[in-house]
């Protein structure tokens, strides 16, 4: 596997080393975060559950009306050239599409050709020390725009608060409008209430449409758990049975303190553990979802 550093990363079209993929600094995304991305998971070598990161892909591209560069299969051809180039077994591939270069304007010109980046990231998912141990998370309130449903790369509101969960020892922070948790700065958030219904919020422009949501929310009803899609609140997670949240970087992240208050006794929940569990199963192709 090469070093970081030396990884080969695809650029509008070419596999090229790290050092000698250059965007120009006229590019939108850098000017306007004009642009959007995807985050799939590799484990064994494989993507998982990549069609529906892919069909994720696809509508944020149709949302802010940029053109489709590739079809799914092209994707997943890149995507698997990557995998092999770089000898990648276990971490992430990073897409990005941007509106692509033009004279700085709010107002885009027609036609313009978008700019695409993808390249991957090493990451120990399953033998991951976060995820043995439990997550502690702090909550504060959302700052972002009305449009959480599209994976847009304006992430500034989500550095900030993850910036400030990390310099407060926790790994994740989850954001509050109304009284009410949208999610997680990078996952969704669920909670385990005391009589065992699994709670996460439902879709709505408030939240992105997490891909691993949906599979742990199949997978948890094939074993005839509850799981209730409605709003809940912090004091309502403080109180849970077990706290977790979900990502493709991340899988099922047991949480055990939220705002320093310990979920349970403290330790990772054995629901949460189960949950981890039958996905890393589903993630490793054992499941279909
Ligand atoms: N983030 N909500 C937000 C705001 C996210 O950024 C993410 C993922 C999720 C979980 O979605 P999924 O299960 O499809 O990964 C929810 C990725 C991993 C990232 O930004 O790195």
């Amino acid at each position: 596997m090469p070093d970081a550093a030396d990884r080969i990363v695809f650029l509008n079209g070419a596999y090229v080393p790290l050092a000698d993929a250059n965007i120009s600094i006229m590019d939108r995304g850098f000017l306007f975060a004009d642009g959007i991305y995807e985050v799939s998971a590799v484990l064994d070598g494989k993507l998982v559950d990549n069609d529906a990161h892919l069909a994720r892909l696809k509508r944020s591209l149709a949302e802010l009306r940029i053109a489709e560069p590739y079809s799914s299969a092209d994707w997943i051809g890149i995507e698997e050239e990557l995998i092999r180039r770089n000898s990648l077994t276990e971490g992430v591939i990073y897409i990005e599409v941007t509106r692509g270069v033009a004279e700085r304007d709010f107002v885009y010109p027609p036609d313009l050709r978008p700019t695409v980046v993808a390249f991957t990231q090493v990451k120990a998912i399953v033998a991951s020390p976060l995820s043995n141990r439990g997550a502690k998370l702090i909550t504060l309130p959302d700052l972002r725009w009305a449009r959480r449903d599209i994976k847009s790369v304006a992430l500034l509101a989500q550095v900030l608060a993850k910036q400030t969960a990390a310099e407060a020892g926790a790994a994740e922070a989850w954001m509050v409008e109304d009284g009410f948790v949208t999610e997680g700065g990078s996952s969704t958030a669920f909670i385990i209430t005391q009589d065992m219904r699994i709670i996460t919020r439902p879709l709505s422009t408030a939240i992105l449409p997490g891909i691993t949501r949906l599979a742990v929310m199949r997978l948890a009803a094939r074993e005839n758990l509850t799981i209730d899609e409605r709003p809940f609140s912090v004091v309502e997670a403080k109180a849970a049975a077990e706290v977790f949240y979900t990502s493709a970087s991340n899988f099922v992240v047991p949480v055990i303190s939220v705002d320093g208050d310990p979920i349970g006794n403290g330790q990772p929940g054995p629901l949460t553990r189960q949950l981890r569990d039958i996905y890393i199963d589903f993630a490793r192709g054992e499941e279909s979802p």
